[in-house]
């Protein structure tokens, strides 16, 4: 059957249409249309293509859920090899980074371009004539997995780029990760499914690009940052980094706009500094930032060390992850009496300190997580917040481990453990007979916003009440405390 002039015309305004809203909501963070709009527009193009099978398009944005599982991934070779970069960990690092360019450049001053480093998969797409035609993973450098099906899913990816005079062939470099509100309700999909859940963003990256079922990669919520060329053919590059970032972007590519040009260790340490403000508040997880030798030129004068350039570095972040082995679980007994399950840990250096307490939140998280004396388990630390237990190394458990069970009468003071049928938490029922729930009431009492007693700490507190001094805050005035 031919397809009506019409039809045919309607299939492309729709397409066309279909892909701005794609480019305004995940590239230009602009939506310009409701989801439900969006898929309106969707669902009428799928009745299209469904009507008429001839007017299917692998380009067309209805074709970004995936095709027939792989028997394997077939491998790919860079055309220029993806290098890994040397890392800096303090200033000292950094500043004789910055003594070798200009030493090897023999400049005073030199410009860099820096931006954050993404928690993802570095991946290599290839352009041609401005359609996108495979793409890779890593691999070991020279040669990854050609894992083309599974990125066409990826709605920040363009199969097009934008404009006029687009070169012959174009590989983009970048990286694919996941958003960290969409990794949470990713996890929250596995749960109810009873599927296993993610350790962290990264993984679920990872494990959702190397699926050789492109309809799986499909319904993850993968993304893409692009930060280089890797090789091009049929047109010019400009003539810095961050004028080839600007180039990648007007192509219709998703480039990350935490990027600024700076100069001398002092523009790279406040860059550092600035984004290490803002990391825990991004959409991504990042494990550091990147500087990069702004003039392409200065870049190929410095060229290579090894598998790894002199002209850019990572400048990493005390990782915010650990993995270590859970000593004990005790449990805490707070103002309200609520038990909070805490893992006593092995020490680890986390998020820049040594922690040997995690939290375990209450009884349903630690039923879900399934935490067990002995078990090795990754801990977190990102910013302030308090350590947390984020999973067990299932793997390293083990035979034997008992499941920890919450006690039925309270730690600290013998009463019985209530847990009412609609809360998450289990409470003490001592009240005020419980020591803990004391303690806690007479700090509650004492602190700065209540009566603001000072000196009246924690180690106070303690012993006054463990030698039954006090018993309540009337003791405090008896006592001339007040
Ligand atoms: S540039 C020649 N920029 O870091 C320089 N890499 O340890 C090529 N990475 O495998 C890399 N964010 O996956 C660059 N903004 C960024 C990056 C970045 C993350 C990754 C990349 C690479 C690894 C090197």
């Amino acid at each position: 059957m031919a397809v009506p002039k019409a039809v045919l015309a309607q299939a492309q305004t729709l397409r066309t249409e279909l892909e701005r809203h794609n480019y305004q909501y995940y590239v230009l963070d602009q939506p310009l249309v409701s989801d439900a709009e969006f898929d309106r527009l969707f669902r009428q193009l799928q009745q299209i293509e469904s009507d008429y099978p001839e007017l299917v398009d692998p380009e067309s944005p209805t074709q970004r859920v995936g095709g027939s599982p792989l028997p394997e991934f077939r491998q790919l070779t860079h055309r220029t090899p993806m290098l890994s970069l040397n890392n800096a960990f303090s200033e000292e690092e950094v500043t004789a980074f910055d003594r070798r360019v200009r030493e090897g450049l023999d400049e005073e001053d030199v410009e860099y371009l820096a931006e954050p480093k993404f928690d993802g998969l570095a991946i290599s797409l290839s352009y041609e004539q401005g359609r996108f035609i495979r793409g890779a993973t890593r691999g070991d450098g020279y040669t990854g997995e050609d894992v083309t099906p599974n990125l066409r899913t990826v709605k920040s990816m363009p199969l097009r780029l934008r404009g006029k005079a687009l070169p012959a062939l174009l590989e983009v470099r970048g990286e694919v990760l996941m958003y960290r509100r969409d990794f949470d309700s990713l996890n929250e999909r596995q749960r109810s499914n009873g599927e296993k859940e993610f350790a962290n963003p990264r993984n679920a990256a990872a494990g959702s690009l190397r699926q050789l079922d492109s309809r799986i990669t499909a319904a993850r919520p993968l993304r893409f940052f692009a930060y280089a060329v890797g090789a091009i053919e049929g047109a010019a590059v400009p003539n810095s980094h961050s004028a080839v970032e600007d180039w990648l972007q007007s192509l219709g590519l998703p480039v990350c706009p935490e990027r600024r040009v700076v100069h001398a260790v002092q523009g790279l340490m406040r860059f550092y500094h600035l984004m290490g403000e803002r990391r825990a508040g991004l959409p991504y997880e990042i494990d550091g930032v990147v500087y990069k030798v702004n003039s392409l030129a200065a870049q190929q004068q410095l060229g290579y060390v090894s598998r790894a350039p002199r002209f850019a570095i990572a400048h990493k972040y005390p990782a915010e992850e650990a993995t270590t082995e859970v000593l004990a679980i005790e449990v805490q007994v707070g103002r309200t009496g609520a038990l909070t399950p805490v893992a006593r840990l092995a020490p680890v250096f986390v998020g820049g300190v040594t922690v040997t307490n995690a939290t375990l939140h209450n009884e349903d998280e630690l039923r879900r997580k399934d935490v067990r004396i002995g078990d090795t388990v990754v801990v977190r630390r990102a910013g302030d917040v308090i350590p947390e237990v984020v999973a067990v190394v299932r793997e390293k458990r083990a035979k034997g481990a008992a499941e920890f069970r919450m006690p039925t009468s309270c730690p600290v003071c013998g009463s019985a453990v209530v847990r009412l049928p609609d809360e998450a938490v289990a409470r003490c029922s001592g009240g005020l007979v419980c020591a803990a729930q004391r303690k806690q009431a007479l700090l509650h009492f004492a602190s700065r916003r209540a009566m603001d007693i000072e000196g009246l700490g924690e180690k106070l507190v303690d012993q006054l009440v463990d030698q039954n001094i006090v018993k309540t805050a009337a003791d405090l005035y008896r006592l001339g405390l007040v």
